[in-house]
């Protein structure tokens, strides 16, 4: 199994989307990463990457006053906070394939289709209402 984008999970934002089209690159790699040294560097690309992301997705949110902003921010915080476990678990190697499976499943992807697909209803409103 692997991390596929499917335009479904666009949100119509351009930059953001092809962010996310990253971010599932970035996580079929990890996922297929098969020792400590390629599992600690995809860790570090995910990291830094996601933080990039996230600043930028949640400036979309202030700049369009979007409501669910604060719970939206709270599982960025918590995201990040999951990646550091799994960073320090390579660190240690005791993380488990079906460990880091279930992150990238539920934290990574899980947040692009749920929380994140959310938000495309108000970028099109957004977008309809410009000039
Ligand atoms: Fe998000």
């Amino acid at each position: 199994m692997g991390f596929i984008w499917r335009d479904s999970y666009s949100i119509g934002n351009a930059s953001i989307d092809a962010e996310h089209q990253q971010l599932f690159k970035l996580a079929d790699a990890f996922f297929n990463a098969d020792d400590q040294q390629k599992k600690t560097e995809c860790a570090i690309r995910l990291f830094k990457y996601t933080r990039e992301h996230f600043d930028h997705e949640e400036q979309l949110m202030r700049d369009m006053g979007y409501p669910e902003f604060p719970a939206h921010a709270q599982q960025h915080t918590q995201l990040i906070s999951r990646l550091n476990e799994v960073s320090e678990k390579i660190a240690n190697n005791t993380l488990s394939h079906s460990e880091l499976k279930a992150f990238l499943t539920a934290w990574l992807v899980g947040h692009i289709v749920t929380f994140d697909t959310r938000l495309s209803a108000y970028v099109r409103q957004a977008d309809a209402s410009k000039p």
